[in-house]
């Protein structure tokens, strides 16, 4: 197969990969701009930045701090196409998304929350918006709203499928249903939905699959359904320029297929991950001692909540991995060995190609 170019608004990218952002730390300017480097959309995840001391007395200026200084790293590594991701249940999400938009961010990808504002908040229409949702229900609610208050559409949408990592838009029980709710039924559905918005505004909405993509040969199906690219997260994490601790990726080498579990996050969704020993620590105490000096989801009943997923997540990327929540798509199992992003992507467009 050709391997077509990626265009999202004004943005086009050589390729058409764009790396999934990974919170706490796993996705940051290191892993961004090496995809960059490579033609593909990096991105920045916002969530959890700066000094973990400092931020118990300014949360929010030591985030916002953290999240400039990346981009600028980033920017300085790569002219490429660099996206940051926010996810919506943030207290101080908007806060983030004004930073990055000063500091020349050219994508915003929007998750975990539904972006009903997101224009409102962003006058300035050469910025691309791009949501992340998992069904065709979502992606209608998303376009009806703002062609009603913002005669705008998205760039384009990412179509985030039940094998992801990280938190789940699908509930425990849509997720014992793999099959029905495979990408491979969802795609053919958003294409559906978001055809009467593209006519009325006579552009395309690129739909950009992710979930699951192990290879070459995934991406060549997700082409042919009809998508214009697909977002690979897990794969990214066993790369050498990845930003998270060696122990995290260590997790991901060693991890069985039946070591992969779905878990309740405070942040209330599911969400998967490596059953570690935090985890069997967690079943076992049922709840772990809490202190919260941020009030970083707006989601997270303290007092309910059985674990701090912040604290939980910085832990791991330190490396602290037997004290730390770590996420991982369903695919993680099958990766055995670190590669850079440049093999990574070169084996991929070979398969691609080869498809
Ligand atoms: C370690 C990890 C952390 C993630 N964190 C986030 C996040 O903070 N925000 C988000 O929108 N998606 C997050 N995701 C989801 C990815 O961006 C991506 O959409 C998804 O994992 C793609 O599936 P794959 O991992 O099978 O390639 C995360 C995924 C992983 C593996």
């Amino acid at each position: 197969m050709k391997i077509p170019k990626l265009q999202i608004g004004n943005i086009t990218a050589d390729i058409p990969i764009v790396q999934g952002g990974m919170g706490v730390r796993v996705s940051l300017s290191s892993l961004a701009s090496a995809v960059a480097k490579e033609g593909g959309i990096g991105t920045i995840s916002s969530i959890g930045l700066g000094d973990i001391e400092a931020a118990k007395q300014a949360y929010e200026r030591i985030s916002r701090e953290a999240l400039e200084r990346e981009i600028r790293k980033a920017k300085r590594a790569s002219n490429g196409n660099i996206a940051v991701n926010f996810m919506g249940v943030l207290s101080n999400v908007n806060d983030l998304i004004k930073t990055a938009i000063r500091e020349g961010i050219k994508m915003i990808v929007y998750g975990a929350g539904l972006p009903v504002k997101l224009p409102g908040l962003i006058e300035d229409r050469s910025i691309n918006l791009v949501p992340m949702v998992s069904s065709a229900r979502v992606a209608e609610f998303i376009l009806r709203t703002w062609n009603k208050r913002y005669e705008r559409i998205p760039d384009a949408i990412i179509l985030e499928g039940p094998l992801a990592g990280g938190h789940l838009g699908f509930s425990e029980e849509q997720l014992d249903q793999p099959e029905k709710y495979s990408l491979d039924n969802l795609l053919p559905e958003i294409l559906e939905t978001i055809k009467p918005y593209e006519d009325r505004y006579g552009k395309k909405i690129p739909v950009i699959a992710a979930g699951g993509i192990f290879d070459g040969k995934d991406i060549a199906r997700m082409l042919t359904l009809g998508a214009s690219g697909v977002q690979i997260a897990t794969r990214f994490v066993c790369t050498v320029e990845c930003d998270v601790s060696q122990e995290f990726k260590q997790s991901y080498l060693d991890a069985k297929e039946e070591d992969i579990v779905i878990i309740k996050s405070p942040v209330g969704m599911p969400g998967r991950a490596i059953q570690n020993k935090f985890l069997d620590d967690l079943e076992i105490k049922g709840k772990l001692k809490i202190k919260c000096p941020y009030r970083c989801l707006t989601a997270c009943k303290v007092s309910e909540a059985r674990y701090c997923i912040a604290q939980a997540l910085i832990n791991s990327y330190f490396g602290d991995v037997d004290h730390g929540l770590i996420f991982c798509g369903q695919n993680a199992y099958r990766i055995d060995r670190i590669v850079t992003v440049k093999e990574l992507i070169s084996d991929l467009l070979a398969e691609l190609e080869a498809a």
